[in-house]
């Protein structure tokens, strides 16, 4: 298969297996050993590169890329930062300044990611850097040389033109450049179709997860299809009470999406990965996967949402909490596939506790969502659910019993609380063992009561 993209300004045109990484061919096929490799799993962002297409530039990590995920884009590696000349990016100027490096190995990463951040015009640098590990210098001062460079004008030439952008010269043939590769499906139909064809096949959305099945597992994935060009599955259709969020939609845009509805799930999504993962990462990977750690389920069953099916030309809806049937099994039929979630817009007491080992850019070790409805003083309804509590995402149907109906106090939460037990039987595991998952669940629980009466109960607001 060939794919055809613009790295650091100059077109190329590579042949390469479906899932070759794009840091495997930068640092073996081409040279540019700048892009390093840490962790090759996602986690350190030290192959942090530049990835422009027709929505913007976004920083991405090259270790979980695979080649054809980039037709028609622009890439700009760390050797691509500083100018033609050599005249040394703002971000680049400002780290050796502001004494951002000591081994080094880091600091590729951590400049592209600032620079991309530069370009965007964003000065959220905890946010933006969160996905960039550094074992020697310390934040500070990176975080500080990010701060200095935010005044300092975008060079021109990180302003990327994607080639998908590049307008074509009138009556000129097609550029072969432009054309999507083998199993990249446009539409929704031809989506269908190739599922129909292939239902052993496997479908790439964001490769957050699947990228690992190649580097850790060395998986051969036989058939796949990439979903990035699907521009159906990537869009969000808000009505007046819901929001529809295509497959296809990254978790940034999720975050973007639910902010001004739901800014707890927000909240739970800037803690999802780090700024690179949910560049890449979608909400119908998250949920087709099935993970029992997910954090979109447990948020999206507290709000009662819909997911949408398809197969061919046939949809089926279905409650997302009936989705999940057991550890590794989902109600997905041979040849169907994700299309769309959609949730309610009003949900003024969603709430969503993310507990992990390490606050950001970790998976969840328990991951809480509630959702009570309150009238003249008692629970008239309530939805809550976890993760990481049991094999799959699910509710907890007695302690829901056990508050609705009842005065809303902290008697009546207590009772919710041993009703959990009812509810789940967790394991233990390297995240958190069975009894600290049991504690932590009914503490958030208990949280939720004093969060909705008025307590300050998210570490960051508590000041000292
Ligand atoms: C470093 C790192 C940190 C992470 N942190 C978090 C975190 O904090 N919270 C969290 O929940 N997850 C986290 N993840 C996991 C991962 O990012 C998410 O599960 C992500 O949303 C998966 O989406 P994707 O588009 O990358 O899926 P992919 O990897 O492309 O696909 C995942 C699975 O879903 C299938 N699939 C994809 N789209 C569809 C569709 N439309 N229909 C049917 N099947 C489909 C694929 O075939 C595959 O089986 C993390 C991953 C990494 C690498
Ligand atoms: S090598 Fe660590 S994120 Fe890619
Ligand atoms: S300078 Fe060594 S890891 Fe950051």
């Amino acid at each position: 298969m060939h794919v055809t993209f613009l790295l650091n300004g100059e077109t190329v045109e590579v042949a390469c297996h479906p899932t070759q990484t794009l840091l495997d061919w930068l640092r073996e096929e081409r040279g540019l050993t700048g892009t390093k490799e840490g962790c090759n799993e996602g986690d350190c962002g030290a192959c942090s590169v530049m990835v422009t297409d027709d929505k913007g530039a976004r920083a991405l990590n090259a270790c979980i890329l695979f080649l054809p995920q980039l037709q028609g884009k622009a890439v700009r590696t760390v050797e691509g930062i500083a100018a033609p000349d050599g005249t040394l990016h703002p971000v680049q100027q400002a780290m050796v300044d502001h004494h951002g490096s000591q081994c080094g190995f880091c600091t590729p990463g951590f400049v592209v990611s600032m620079a991309t951040a530069h370009l965007n015009g964003r000065t959220d640098h905890n946010d933006v850097l969160a996905g960039n590990l550094c074992r020697c210098t310390g934040y500070t001062p990176i975080v500080r040389a990010a701060e200095a460079a935010e005044a300092a004008p975008v060079p021109d030439h990180m302003r990327d033109v994607p080639l998908l952008l590049t307008p074509k010269t009138p009556g000129e043939a097609p550029q072969e450049t432009g054309a999507a590769p083998p199993a990249a499906p446009e539409t929704i139909e031809d989506l269908g179709n190739w599922c129909i064809a292939h239902p052993d096949g496997t479908l790439i959305a964001g490769a957050t997860d699947v990228g690992l099945w190649v580097t850790k597992n060395f998986r051969d994935l036989g058939d796949v299809a990439f979903l990035n060009r699907c521009t159906e599955l990537q869009q969000i259709v808000e009505t007046e009470e819901r929001l529809r969020i295509g497959a296809g939609v990254t978790m940034t845009d999720v975050m973007i999406a639910v902010q001004p509805h739901h800014p707890s799930y927000a909240e739970l999504i800037r803690r999802y990965g780090s700024d690179q993962v949910r560049n890449a990462a979608t909400i119908g990977g998250n949920i087709a996967n099935g993970s029992p750690i997910g954090d979109n389920p447990p948020a999206l069953i507290a709000l009662g949402a819909t997911l949408h099916l398809r197969r061919g030309n046939e949809t089926r809806d279905l409650l997302l909490e009936d989705f999940f049937i057991d550890y590794g099994k989902q109600d997905r039929n041979p040849g169907e596939f994700v299309e769309a979630v959609s949730l309610p817009k009003s949900a003024p007491a969603l709430r969503c506790y993310k507990l992990s080992k390490r606050f950001d850019q970790d998976i969840s070790a328990v991951c809480g969502a509630f959702n009570v409805t309150i009238e003249d003083g008692r629970v008239i309804a309530a939805r809550i659910a976890f993760g990481g509590m049991a094999g799959t995402p699910k509710r907890a149907a007695r302690a829901e019993a056990a508050l609705v109906g009842r005065p809303w106090s902290f008697e009546t939460i207590q009772a919710a609380a041993f009703a959990l037990e009812e509810d789940f039987t967790p394991l233990s595991d390297m995240r958190a063992s069975a009894s600290y998952r049991m504690q932590a669940a009914q503490g958030q629980l208990r949280r939720y009561y004093s969060d909705l009466t008025g307590s300050a109960t998210n570490v960051l607001e508590v000041q000292p």
